[in-house]
């Protein structure tokens, strides 16, 4: 081997190592900042959007000094308190009527992480659009990782390229040098087949990490399409079944009435809330902040007990989400069919904050129930006709507890319109 193609293969074993290490690196920073903003921060605030707190791109330009920015995030109030004379800070907490912003428990290199995060946020992987007591059904958005994977692969073949014309410039100079004939320059195909043909072991590397990353992604995405069993996002405000459904004993219908009416179980409004809440305004787990966010969506002013007028619907990021070309009603399982919420929602009255998707919510799911839980028919009006049909019809199988699959729930047009 030549000193040059030693040389070569060095450069461009560091070169590439420093490149993946960069990129992995800088993911894994952007994530951390991710979580943080999301455990910390993402119950007050977006990014682009007012929420309880202001919306927080670009927010560092709006903070001349820097210090003062990160001294308010670990203690708002203390700074406010310290600082009379930070107009813009002051000015802030009364346009925001003065709810207060709670002392965050998060580190210098912390806040850079969220800082970070907050001026270059990464595309949502899982995008639920935030709805307001409705039913808008939305998307998940597209995930871009596969850009950043054929990205990663393009930039590995253009430093492949500049360092294989490095290369080539090299062996001129050497063959000059060497008094020899500069041969013909020659196309880029045959100058990666060189390339390969001298990089063996290189190339071989590269098709396996390749390969590996298209498969492992390949494999989440069959098995993963639209399935968000466990999902459980942040809310904006930190609403406890625990404490409502467990502890209180308050009944699924009293805030889900429509489950028993109709197709959607709904959320309650606000005006729901405040049944109670006009009297309690403190809790247990968080004092008076969580209430204070039903006060200001209400527009209930506690000091004054008036309304101001002045609402703002909650905006609770909806965890169930069937595609659209799904038809599923509730109260033809509830009512109808007699099921308990807690067969597909899992024991509700158990889940604190944040509340989750429990079942899998695929047709699979759907379909096993359908085979297995049988139609309690005998002395439901509804099915009297039904029945008698079914009993006929079956007769000579003597089925006599007929399931959901007899009166027709495998049929495609059951729940695909
Ligand atoms: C309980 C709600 C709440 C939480 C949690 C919260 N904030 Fe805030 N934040 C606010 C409110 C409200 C304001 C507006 C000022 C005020 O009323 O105190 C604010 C203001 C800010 C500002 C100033 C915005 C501007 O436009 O200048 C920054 C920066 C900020 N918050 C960052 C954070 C970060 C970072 C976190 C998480 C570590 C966080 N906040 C968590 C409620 C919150
Ligand atoms: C005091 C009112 C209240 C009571 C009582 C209550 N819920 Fe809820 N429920 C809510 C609110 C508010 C939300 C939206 C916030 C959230 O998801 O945490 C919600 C969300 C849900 C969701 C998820 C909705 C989605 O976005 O997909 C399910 C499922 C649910 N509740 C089931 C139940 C069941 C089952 C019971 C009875 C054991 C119950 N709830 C009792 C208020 C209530
Ligand atoms: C039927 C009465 C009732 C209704 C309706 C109700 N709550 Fe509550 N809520 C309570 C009780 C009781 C507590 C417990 C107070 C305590 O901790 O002492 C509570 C506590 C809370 C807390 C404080 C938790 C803590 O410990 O920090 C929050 C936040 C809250 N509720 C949000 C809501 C929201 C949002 C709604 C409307 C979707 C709602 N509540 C509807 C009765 C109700
Ligand atoms: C047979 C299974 C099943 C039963 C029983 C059931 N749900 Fe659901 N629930 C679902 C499915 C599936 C969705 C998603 C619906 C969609 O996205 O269109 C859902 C969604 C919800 C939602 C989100 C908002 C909405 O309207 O879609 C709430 C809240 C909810 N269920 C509460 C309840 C309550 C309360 C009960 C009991 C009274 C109950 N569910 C019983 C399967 C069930
Ligand atoms: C826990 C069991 C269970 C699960 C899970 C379940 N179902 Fe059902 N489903 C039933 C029962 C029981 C009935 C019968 C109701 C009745 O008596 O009409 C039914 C009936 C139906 C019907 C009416 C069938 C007919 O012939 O009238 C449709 C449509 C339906 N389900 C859709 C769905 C969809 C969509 C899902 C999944 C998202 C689902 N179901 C999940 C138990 C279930
Ligand atoms: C009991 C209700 C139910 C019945 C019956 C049913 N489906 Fe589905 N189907 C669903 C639900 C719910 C989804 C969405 C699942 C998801 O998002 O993962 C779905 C999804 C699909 C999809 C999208 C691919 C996928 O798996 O996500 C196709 C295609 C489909 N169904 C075809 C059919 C055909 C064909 C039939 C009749 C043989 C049928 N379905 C019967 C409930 C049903």
């Amino acid at each position: 081997m030549s000193k040059f193609q030693g040389m070569f293969r060095i450069v461009t074993y560091s070169l590439s190592v420093v490149l993946i290490t960069f990129l992995l690196s800088n993911s894994a920073a952007a994530q951390d900042g991710e979580k943080l903003f999301k455990a910390n921060c993402a119950s007050c605030h977006k990014i682009n959007k007012k929420l309880i707190g202001p919306a927080l791109a670009g927010v560092q330009e709006r903070w001349e000094d820097q210090e003062a920015l990160y001294a308010w995030i670990k203690n708002s109030q203390d700074y406010l308190k310290k600082n009379p004379d930070d107009s813009y800070a002051q000015e802030l907490f009364i346009e925001y009527n003065k709810s207060v912003m709670t002392a965050q428990a998060v580190s210098d290199a912390e806040i850079g992480a969220i800082l970070d995060y907050i001026s270059n946020p990464p595309a949502d992987k899982v995008a639920p659009v935030a709805v307001a007591a409705s039913d808008t059904d939305s998307a998940p958005a597209e995930d871009y990782s596969t850009y950043w994977l054929l990205g990663l692969v393009l930039i590995l073949v253009i430093v492949a390229k500049i360092l294989s014309g490095v290369r080539g410039s090299l062996e001129q100079v050497k063959l000059h040098a060497e008094g020899k004939d500069i041969p013909e320059p020659r196309g880029p195909l045959a100058a990666l087949k060189d390339w390969v043909i001298q990089n063996k072991r290189y190339t071989v590397l590269i098709v396996i990490v390749i390969l590996a990353s298209f498969s492992v992604k390949g494999w989440f995405v069959l098995k993963g399409i639209g399935v968000y069993q466990g999902y459980a996002p942040e809310q904006p405000i930190k609403f406890s079944h625990k404490i409502h459904a467990g502890e209180n004993a308050i009944e699924c219908a009293y805030c889900h009435h429509s489950a028993y009416k109709g197709k959607n179980a709904g959320i309650p409004s606000v005006n729901v809330c405040m049944n109670c809440h006009k009297g309690i305004s403190e809790g247990k787990v968080d004092g008076p902040v969580e209430i204070a966010k039903i006060y200001d969506a209400a527009g209930w002013d506690a000091d004054e007990q008036a309304y101001t007028g002045v609402e703002k619907p909650i905006k609770w990021i909806r965890i169930h989400n069937l595609p659209d070309f799904a038809y599923f009603n509730h109260s033809q399982h509830v009512v109808v069919g007699k099921q308990k919420c807690e067969t597909c929602h899992g024991e509700v009255s158990e889940y604190g904050y944040p509340m989750k998707q429990y079942s899998e919510l695929t047709m699979g799911w759907c379909i096993d129930c359908h085979r297995e839980t049988s139609v309690a028919m005998e002395g439901n009006e509804y099915y009297t006709k039904i029945h008698k049909e079914l009993l006929e019809r079956y007769k000579d199988e003597k089925i006599e507890a007929f399931t959901v699959e007899h009166i027709g729930g495998l049929e495609c047009a059951k729940c695909h319109y």
